[in-house]
């Protein structure tokens, strides 16, 4: 039997055994002998095993690590602050969404939790040390900086943040961070004085600069006594929503290099400095519409009314109170290529609003004398230069839906109406579902495209969807 001596191969085939022998914990020699044993079962994924030059000399263009169940795969570095126990949840968080773990404890994490407990909960082996023969003879810091799809630090010390941005590479952990070619999610936790100094906040603004993802921290109780502000640890359920974010795949765009103008929520009519008229929306539809035509890529503003939502992500979001402050800031908006009016604007406002709150006189009830508000619909619809090529209107009715919405169409020259019923047994306002009639001009007749109750959301999306395939046929 003729024996083999693995310094005569060829360095293409070395460097691909090494490799692969150490993602799978074998030495180089055990890996041949599993190898020649597969080719003689013949097993057809040898055919495709990557013996080629360029993914062997070069492990920066390492291939995808999902794994053959479709897993994603991540590094955590857990750094030496006293949230160090919150890593602990975030293994699980992020093992039940399907990502696989492997943890970095730094020398100061291990004062905080033990890597026994990191390896019970993330079911691998952990790494503390970058001098480890047992890691290093294949430079396991560059397999752990590269063999994944994203590096989360959490927490995120002030020292390893110094660390990072001053490309020091003095222990495993920031050696990874230098090495690394893959995405890095950093969750700081530290004191507020700490992450207020002008030594961090310099180190900040550098890892920004360099791309790198920071989720928090969180304004709260600090563990030191009497001690609260900005510095606490993200939750571990914010970062593994975090994490899935940055892993999602890229979506389609089709609104990009769109301005999209919404309104949404409704409007508060003052009658005197404490009271006012208002309506039973809540916003979300528009504030749902906002987001998906984000998603979509569209340049959002939205202009909305009182409401207890938060800001969608990367849009532009201007509050107002009443319809005229609504009509102003839709007007200073302009231009935009689309505009979708969902605010439930008040038709009438208080002719003379109190200077100060009224009281009770033995004279009996004031009179409450209404005024017709401005048209925002019918305003931007009409409008001779600046009019979006593109105007949809909302028609919230109780009767007669799509009667008055097509009397609405015309009546206020928008594009579309999506109409909806808002009776109060529909649970419409206020509620996550709705239930939609999209009416559109065919030529002179309206087309009405009635829809399925559907969540807000996917109203929303089925919009944006709609108004993308409108764009691109008009493009
Ligand atoms: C009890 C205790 C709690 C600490 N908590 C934090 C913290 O939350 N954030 C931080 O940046 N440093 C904290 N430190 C200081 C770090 O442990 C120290 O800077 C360490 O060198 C950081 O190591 P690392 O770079 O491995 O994260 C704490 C220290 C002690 C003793």
């Amino acid at each position: 039997m003729a024996s083999l001596t693995i310094r005569k191969l060829d360095e293409t085939v070395k460097a691909y055994l090494r490799l692969r022998s150490a993602g799978n914990g074998r030495s180089v020699e055990e890996e041949v002998r599993v190898i020649l044993g597969e080719l003689i079962q013949g097993r057809p994924e040898l055919s495709g095993a990557p013996i080629s030059p360029s993914s062997a000399e070069a492990p920066a263009e390492a291939a995808p690590t999902i794994n053959a169940s479709g897993e994603r795969n991540v590094t955590l570095i857990i750094g030496g602050g006293i949230a160090a126990f919150k890593s602990l949840e975030l293994i699980r968080r992020l093992k039940e969404r399907h990502i696989d773990v492997r943890c970095v404890l730094t020398r100061a994490a291990q004062q905080f939790v033990t890597p026994l407990s990191a390896s019970a909960l993330s079911h691998e082996r952990v790494y503390t040390d970058l001098f480890d023969p047992g890691s290093e003879f294949d430079a396991g810091h560059i397999r752990l900086a590269r063999e994944c799809d994203l590096i989360i630090v959490a927490p995120a010390t002030a020292d390893l943040m110094a660390k990072m941005a001053h490309g020091h590479a003095d222990d495993l952990a920031s050696a990874i961070l230098l090495a690394a070619n893959r995405p890095i999610l950093l969750a700081p936790a530290m004191n507020p004085l700490m992450w207020n100094n002008a030594a961090t906040r310099r180190n900040v603004m550098q890892l920004r600069r360099d791309g790198i993802h920071m989720i928090g921290p969180n304004a709260g109780e600090m563990a030191e006594s009497n001690e609260a502000g900005v510095g606490r640890m993200s939750e571990a359920i914010e970062i593994a929503a975090a994490v899935a974010d940055i892993l999602r795949p890229p979506q389609p765009r089709p609104l990009a290099g769109k301005r999209v103008l919404i309104t949404a929520g409704p409007t508060h009519e003052a009658i005197d400095p404490v009271r006012y008229i208002a309506n039973r929306s809540s916003g979300k539809q528009g504030f749902a519409i906002a987001a998906a035509a984000q998603a979509a890529g569209a340049d959002v503003t939205l202009v909305s009314g009182p409401v207890d939502l938060r800001d969608p992500a990367g849009v532009t979001v201007i509050r107002v109170e009443s319809a005229r402050d609504m009509l102003h800031r839709v007007e200073a908006a302009l231009p935009a290529d689309i505009a979708i009016f969902a605010a439930a604007v008040a038709d009438w406002r208080v002719a003379n609003e109190g200077e100060q709150k009224m009281k009770k006189t033995s004279a009996g009830m004031p009179p409450l004398q209404l005024v017709e508000n401005p048209d925002i619909l019918a305003t931007i619809s009409k409008l001779k230069e600046k009019r979006p090529p593109l105007v949809i209107g909302f028609a919230a009715e109780t009767e007669h839906l799509i009667d008055n919405a097509k009397a609405k169409i015309a009546r206020k020259g928008c594009d579309w109406i999506v109409a909806n019923d808002v009776s109060p047994a529909t649970g419409v306002m206020g509620g996550d579902r709705n239930t939609v009639h999209l009416l559109t001009h065919d030529g002179e007749e309206i087309n009405v495209d009635s829809w399925p109750v559907m969540t807000k959301e996917q109203v929303a999306a089925e919009l944006v969807a709609k108004i993308a395939k409108t764009v691109e046929k008009s493009s």
